[in-house]
C-alpha cells in the first residue's frame, strides 16, 4: 500500500503524466475528426427518399448564373474548338482566335500565377513547389511536348494530367488559350537559332557579339 502511494507520488511529480494527459487529449480530438469524415452524407447526385423527386440534388435556383458564363465567352467562328481543344476530333494544331501580342501577355500573366510554380518561369519543370518535393513535371522543351499540337496544351489544362489537377474552374476557356499559346512562345524561346530572326536583328546580333 505504503509502496503504491510512494509510487503514485512519483509519477505526479514527474511531468510524466502531463505527457498522458496531453496524449489523451490529442486522441480525443482526433477521434472526433473521425466521426466528422464518417458522417451521414450523400455522394454527388446520390438518390434520396428525403425529396419528392428522389434525388439528393436539388435543381439550380431561377436566375443562377455559372461561373464560366456562356456571355463572357469570345465571339469565334469555332465555338467547340474554344470549348473542347478539339479540330475535325482531333487536339488542334491553332488557337480558336488570332493569337497576338495582348494575348501572350495575358497567357503570360496567368501562366506565372497558375503554372509556374510546379512548372518553372521558363516552363523546364523544376518551380518552386517540385523543388519542395511536389511531382516533377515533364519539360516544355522535350521534344514529344514541342511537337504536341496547342490543342493538347489546352486539354491539360481543362482536364488535367496523372497528377495534375485540372484548372478549367480556375481559368476561363479564352484565358487557357493564351496560357498554351504562351507556353509555345516559351519552347520557341529555349530552342531560337539564330536564323529565326529577322535579318535587321541578326545583323545586330552579329554587331553585339564583336
Ligand atoms: C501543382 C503542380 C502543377 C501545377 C500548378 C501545374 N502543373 Fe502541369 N503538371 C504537373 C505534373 C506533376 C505533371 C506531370 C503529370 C503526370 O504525368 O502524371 C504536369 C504535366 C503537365 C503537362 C504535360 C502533359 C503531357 O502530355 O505529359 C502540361 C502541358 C502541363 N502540365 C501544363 C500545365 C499548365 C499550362 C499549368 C497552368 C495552368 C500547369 N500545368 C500547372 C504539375 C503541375
Amino acid at each position: 500500500m505504503r509502496s503504491n502511494t510512494l509510487a503514485a507520488r512519483a509519477w505526479f511529480a514527474s511531468d510524466r503524466w502531463s505527457r498522458w494527459l496531453a496524449a489523451g487529449v490529442v486522441l480525443a480530438a482526433f477521434s472526433g475528426c473521425q466521426d466528422m469524415y464518417d458522417q451521414p452524407r450523400y455522394e454527388p447526385f446520390e438518390a434520396s427518399t428525403f425529396f419528392e423527386d428522389g434525388a439528393s440534388s436539388r435543381p439550380l435556383v431561377a436566375g443562377t448564373v455559372p461561373r464560366t458564363d456562356p456571355r463572357n465567352l469570345p465571339d469565334v467562328p469555332d465555338r467547340n474548338l474554344l470549348l473542347t481543344g478539339l479540330k475535325d476530333g482531333l487536339p488542334s494544331r491553332s488557337a480558336p482566335f488570332p493569337v497576338d501580342q495582348a494575348v501572350l501577355e495575358r497567357g503570360q500573366g496567368r501562366y506565372r500565377i497558375y503554372c509556374a510554380p510546379c512548372h518553372g518561369e521558363v516552363g523546364d519543370g523544376k518551380g518552386i513547389i517540385v523543388q519542395r518535393g511536389f511531382t516533377p513535371p515533364p519539360s516544355y522543351h522535350d521534344d514529344r511536348l514541342r511537337e504536341a499540337p496547342l490543342g493538347h496544351f489546352f486539354q491539360v489544362i481543362s482536364e488535367g494530367h496523372g497528377a495534375m489537377y485540372s484548372f478549367a474552374a480556375r481559368i476561363a476557356p479564352q484565358d487557357r488559350w493564351a496560357v498554351a499559346s504562351y507556353i509555345r512562345a516559351l519552347q520557341l524561346s529555349q530552342n531560337a537559332k539564330v536564323s529565326d530572326l529577322p535579318p535587321e536583328d541578326q545583323g545586330q546580333l552579329q554587331e553585339a557579339s564583336k
